[in-house]
């Protein structure tokens, strides 16, 4: 079995990597270490790379078809991690799947009408309906004792109304990375069914699972939620090529598939580029071993951040151990610091990038959001430049 050496340190510089590029623009300096934009340092895996290879050796890139294989072997690994039987025809390409919302939302609603999102939350799910003139309702997650969040369903009544069209759902949930149980999606699935609510529901991080976690799929939990929704999952995340744009939708009951899937292709965003094909086959096919010597590399990572924020930055720092994804939430509300004040320290101290919490949305405020997907030594000097950072400041003495 081979091994993959995810302790690598790569230089990204030279390839117009957003995390690098995009720094001094977002955080005021590019002398930061990069752990904000949710892509992994980690390189792609070698199987991906060799069949884009092989790919690129043809000199000629013309327009191109989906091979046949494509689909059932989509819907194969659908069905081998997460035991949810999709049929080939429910399922096309999208070009991202931030765009997917944002056709979903033009789609499935007018201007004017309302979308509800559940903050702390992937800011897009905010930013996309905004733009497209269409209002946001937040339905805030309850913060439970352990840290943790639930969905507030009392508060879900209260603030629906029928200007209500969509729902986006993070599943898994991106910034706190938790993995939805049925229970809850099948009470949301029925709340948003009786008011006719389609549910978007973004499932990029669904393969990254940790600590022997489950994902499951929102369409798969009941007959409603099936009928009520548009699935969106993609090999990006997960095997680190999220600049091939690989991203799919699943829509499994007929009358949602029509309206979605006549509208892509009326338009042609259902026709894949060649690459995203060749990358997503290899990745599906060949990537279950990666994947899992990946997901255990994240776990350790995790285990090292809750380990040195314990021991060092004890009541200071408390990460919350993420169900899925690379992404680990922070809460650092003891260090007691004004939003500027921490976002000071992280950028100027420690001189490094990390998303703040209030860009996720009421319920963020006091938190940071860090990219784990890297290698254990970088993520070593992050931690230590943190504690030095709150020494500095004279909160750690
Ligand atoms: C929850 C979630 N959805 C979507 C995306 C972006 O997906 P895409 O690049 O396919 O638009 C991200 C990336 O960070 C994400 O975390």
């Amino acid at each position: 079995m081979e091994h993959y050496d995810f302790d690598q340190v790569i230089d990204r510089s030279g390839t117009n990597a957003v995390k690098l590029e995009q720094m001094r623009e977002q955080f005021g300096r590019s002398d930061l270490l990069g752990m904000w934009v949710a892509d992994m340092d980690f390189a792609t895996p070698p199987f991906v790379l060799e069949a884009l290879r092989c790919r690129l050796s043809h000199p000629i890139l013309g327009y191109s078809v989906v091979p046949d294989e494509f689909w059932p072997t989509v819907a194969r690994w659908i069905q081998e991690h997460h035991g949810w039987k999709v049929e080939t025809d429910w399922m096309r390409y999208v070009p991202g799947i931030v765009k997917g919302i944002g056709m979903a939302v033009n789609v499935f609603t007018s201007a004017g009408d309302k979308v509800i999102v559940q903050p702390p939350v992937y800011h897009p799910f905010r930013l996309v309906p905004e733009g497209n003139r269409r209002q946001v309702v937040w339905n805030p997650l309850r913060r439970c004792e352990d840290g943790t969040y639930e969905m507030d369903f009392d508060q879900l009544e209260r603030v629906w109304d029928e200007r209500c069209k969509l729902f986006i759902l993070s599943n898994p949930h991106n910034p706190a990375g938790i993995c939805w149980d049925a229970d809850t999606l099948r009470r949301l699935a029925h709340f948003c069914a009786e008011r006719n609510m389609v549910v978007v529901s973004d499932e990029i991080h669904c393969d990254m699972a940790l600590f022997g976690c489950r994902h499951t799929p929102f369409a798969s939990v009941s007959d409603e939620a099936a009928r009520q929704s548009i699935t969106f999952q993609a090999p990006s995340k997960t095997f680190n090529m999220a600049g091939l744009v690989s991203s799919y939708c699943v829509v499994p009951k007929d009358e949602l598939r029509q309206n979605f899937f006549g509208w892509l292709a009326a338009n042609e965003f259902d026709y894949p580029p060649t690459l995203p094909i060749v990358g997503t086959l290899a990745a599906y096919r060949e990537g279950e071993e990666w994947r899992r010597q990946m997901v255990h590399y994240i776990q350790q990572n995790v285990e090292f951040v809750e380990a040195f924020c314990a021991q060092r930055l004890p009541a200071l720092v408390r990460p919350l151990r993420p169900q899925a994804s690379f992404l680990v939430w922070l809460d650092c509300r003891g260090l007691q610091l004004s939003h500027a004040a921490l976002v000071d320290l992280f950028v100027n101290h420690a001189r490094l990038a990390l998303n703040d919490g209030e860009m996720f949305g009421p319920g963020g405020e006091g938190f940071m959001r860090l990219n784990v997907g890297v290698p254990r030594s970088v993520l070593q000097t992050a931690m230590q430049r943190v504690e030095s950072a709150i020494r500095h400041v004279g909160i750690l003495k």
